[in-house]
């Protein structure tokens, strides 16, 4: 036996060798035709638009993992956003099935509660209180909603815009005059199918208002890439629209010389933008699910690796895991960003809630909400 394997081995060896390249270019061959064949089709992204890189974070904030806490633990399936209501001291995150939890936040994590509050029936994505307490909800299967504070009653305000519907309810803000802005983040998936949306290269979000007085939905800008976190800036003048997929936000001006124009906000940020959040005191918390890892930009770049991905979702149900590092980006009023706290193991942060003297971080993949105590870590440049 080993004399014969000693004999036969030099011959076999080339010919397994060109046997198994002949093999395996065959396989490629037509898995790429087979790919092609494929009936979905990915387009170009506008990279061009992107422009100068901002700046690169370092991919390891080692300070930000010591002392963090789980609010909730156990109880909160994937926290997408958090809003904090002043007034009654309540803060309100929307979970995974369906529920709005009621967190009273305490400096002890033992004495912070988590209450069921309302179930949508749908996902519960962005948050917002208006003055009275009602809490408008982006729900991601529904459209918009209302919750009342006094019987917790849900009340569907609009699910579509210009006869289409909305398929991707995702971020909302509500002004003190009561007009809502919330953004679809597709029309043509929904929140289970939104990786798609990312792998065609479409733009299909939209930014939309809603009159409560007139009950009509507007389509305040169309053509976005994944149109995702939207927030007031402090004196109301305009509203921030983040497209996740092109990691730039935009503002639309709602009042002054600007009024109803749009112009960019922050662009070519370090990752890609979710929910964001002003802390009432100069700065824009904005949460990054995902670094723009290398892996994103090839898939961003080229349109074919977008195809095989898409076809292997399709078929396997599976996808590279394009990004692991995420975090919270803070940036200054003129969309400079001066500071964050990014880290490996906070990959999928959605949101990013200055609340006195903590950060609040909501995930779509965690169960629970990670505080951190921002006295023990103040704010620096990541890079
Ligand atoms: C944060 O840290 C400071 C300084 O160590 C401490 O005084 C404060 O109580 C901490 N806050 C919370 C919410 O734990």
């Amino acid at each position: 036996m080993a004399k014969l394997t000693e004999i036969s081995k030099p011959k076999a060896s080339t010919s397994w060798g060109s046997g198994l390249l002949f093999f395996t270019v065959a396989i490629v061959a037509v898995a790429l035709i087979v790919v092609q064949l494929d009936t979905y089709e990915t387009v170009a992204y506008p990279l061009h638009e992107l422009g100068e890189t901002m700046y690169v974070p370092a991919r390891k904030n080692s300070a930000s993992l010591s002392g963090v806490e789980k609010i909730g633990s156990g109880q909160l399936i994937a926290p997408e956003d958090i809003i904090y209501d002043p007034k009654s001291g309540v803060a309100y995150t929307g979970c995974h099935d369906g529920w709005i939890k009621r967190v009273t936040l305490s400096d002890s994590l033992t004495e912070s509660v988590v209450e069921n509050w309302v179930n949508t029936g749908g996902r519960p994505l962005g948050l917002a209180v208006d003055e009275s307490g009602d809490v408008f909800v982006a729900d991601g299967y529904k459209g918009l909603l209302k919750v009342s504070i006094d019987d917790g009653k849900v009340e569907l305000l609009t699910d579509e815009a210009e006869g289409v519907k909305v398929g991707l309810a995702d971020g909302v803000v509500v002004t003190k005059s009561g007009m809502v802005y919330f953004t679809d983040a597709t029309y043509k998936y929904n929140y289970r199918s939104a990786l798609n949306d990312l792998l065609e290269g479409r733009p299909h979000g939209r930014l939309l208002s809603y009159d409560p007085s007139t009950k009509q939905t507007k389509v305040i800008a169309r053509d976005l890439y994944f149109a995702n976190g939207v927030e007031l800036s402090p004196d109301q003048d305009f509203v921030i629209f983040c497209e996740t997929f092109m990691r730039r936000c935009s503002r639309y001006y709602l009042e002054g010389e600007k009024k109803g124009t749009i112009d960019i906000f922050a662009k070519n940020l370090p990752g890609l933008p979710d929910n964001v959040r002003y802390d009432g005191n100069g700065h824009y918390w904005m949460a990054l699910p995902w670094d723009n890892s290398l892996m994103f930009t090839y898939t961003q770049k080229y349109p074919f690796v977008r195809k095989i991905f898409a076809f292997t979702l399709k078929h396997l149900r599976k996808m590279p895991d394009l990004m692991k590092f995420g975090g919270v980006i803070v940036l200054d009023l003129e969309g400079k960003v001066v500071g964050g706290y990014y880290d490996e193991t906070w990959g999928m942060t959605s949101a990013g809630v200055k609340i006195g003297e903590s950060l609040y971080l909501g995930s779509v993949t965690k169960p629970y909400i990670t505080r951190l105590n921002l006295t023990q870590h103040p704010l620096s440049l990541i890079s």
